[in-house]
């Protein structure tokens, strides 16, 4: 198992050459292509759905997509984000009318199932379902848009989440979402982070490379 994952966020590629945009920024190191699918009802902001994970499947891209949907109601999507090649599902409790019965669809549907903790929503959510999860991804921004800041109470929220997984005796990535780059990455994981998604700070800058290089120069502190 891979110790740190770097999952640049799509919403911040260029749309009109999304193919080629995701090929630049795998070449350049990244492990995992980060996938924010928005409806305009859960997120006041509206992205992209299966089609778009299916066409970047047929372009090629055969690393893992970790799809986090901000999306209500949830369960009608998954079938289809299954079809079209997605590897992770993460969702947002406040937006399943039953988390345990959403969970269970993602695995039966073969892909590794995560639950999304918004900044002020509670870990209380993740005590009965820890041996159903395989990914718990924080918000450090409110979800909708790239390009915030990061929160700092996202920190001690980690290292809570850390001890609950490191409890279950569980592999469970610990991912984190917004505001995150070159100058916090290496606080964010010693707070327990080992999955790491990044929008603006590394599709703003003409060299992904160095960015993510930067990153993993931080992580490796
Ligand atoms: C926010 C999204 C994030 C966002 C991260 O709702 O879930 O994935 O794109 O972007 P940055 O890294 O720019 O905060
Ligand atoms: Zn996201």
């Amino acid at each position: 198992l891979q110790k740190y994952l770097i999952a640049p966020s799509i919403l911040s590629a260029d749309f009109a050459r999304l193919g080629e945009d995701v090929d630049r920024v795998l070449a350049s190191g990244a492990d995992v292509v980060h996938f924010d699918v928005m409806d305009n009802h859960y997120v006041p902001n509206l992205t992209f759905g299966p089609m778009i994970c299916k066409a970047l499947r047929d372009y090629g891209i055969t690393a893992p997509i970790d799809v986090h949907l901000m999306v209500k109601p949830v369960d009608r999507l998954i079938p289809d984000f299954a079809e079209a090649g997605a590897s992770i599902i993460s969702f947002h409790p406040e937006a399943s009318e039953h988390i345990d019965r959403t969970l269970q669809l993602i695995k039966d549907s073969g892909c590794q199932a995560g639950l999304v903790f918004n900044p002020a929503t509670s870990l209380s959510y993740l005590e009965h379902v820890l041996d159903k999860v395989d990914v718990v991804l924080l918000m450090s921004v409110n979800p909708g848009f790239g390009g915030q800041s990061f929160i700092p109470h996202t920190l001690e929220k980690l290292r809570q989440a850390r001890k609950m997984i490191d409890d279950s005796g569980r592999k469970i990535r610990l991912e984190v979402d917004g505001g995150v780059g070159v100058d916090n990455i290496a606080e964010i994981a010693e707070a327990g982070a080992d999955m790491f998604v990044s929008g603006s700070a590394i599709f703003n800058q003409p060299d992904y490379k160095a960015v993510i290089d930067a990153m993993r120069n931080e992580l490796a502190k």
